[in-house]
């Protein structure tokens, strides 16, 4: 677990990256996406401070910078949980049955598709068609990406997050 003292260090350095960055893009208003998308790799997430200094550098106002945030999924305005699990839900897996996959860990756990866990610690989401459709179903668990998932090994997997999460509260 990093100390505080660290997690502070690594912040003040990728403010001084994105800084950087920014004015490498010269303080281009309309680099906005570009430079989203370098704040959440560096940070991976968009917190409001981070859209509020977008917005400063690029003098542009918060509300813009925040819809633009918001409407592209591909920005994340919470920060990422600990566990993730993604099913993909594209043809090859849904004929393999990845909803079966889904609908038996939604049952299990409470945490619907696509929600994170109220402590922050899991994340369940969908996505369409992963690549590696010769193994499907496939889903991925913390990066990790497994073929031919049944329910049964899906749901052993990820009791041991949950046993986890209530062993910390
Ligand atoms: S459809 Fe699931 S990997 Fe392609």
């Amino acid at each position: 677990m990093e100390s505080k003292e660290t997690k502070l260090h690594q912040e003040v350095s990728s403010l001084a990256i994105l800084e950087s960055e920014i004015r490498k893009l010269q303080y281009r208003q309309d680099a906005l996406i570009e430079v989203l998308h370098i704040a959440q790799n560096l940070f991976s997430y968009l917190s409001k401070e981070t859209l509020r200094y977008v917005a400063k550098q690029l003098k542009l106002p918060y509300s813009k910078v925040q819809g633009v945030a918001t409407f592209y999924h591909l920005f994340r305005l919470q920060p990422p949980a600990e566990h993730t699990c993604i099913v993909c839900t594209g043809t090859a897996c849904y004929v393999k049955g990845a909803y079966r996959l889904l609908e038996t860990v939604e049952s299990w756990s409470g945490l619907q598709e696509g929600h994170i866990s109220e402590d922050s610690k899991i994340s369940l989401r969908s996505v369409r068609c992963l690549e590696p459709c010769g193994i499907a179903p496939v889903v991925v668990i913390d990066g990790k990406v497994r073929g031919h998932e049944t329910p049964e090994k899906l749901l052993q997997e990820l009791k041991g997050w949950f046993v986890n999460v209530k062993d910390r509260s």
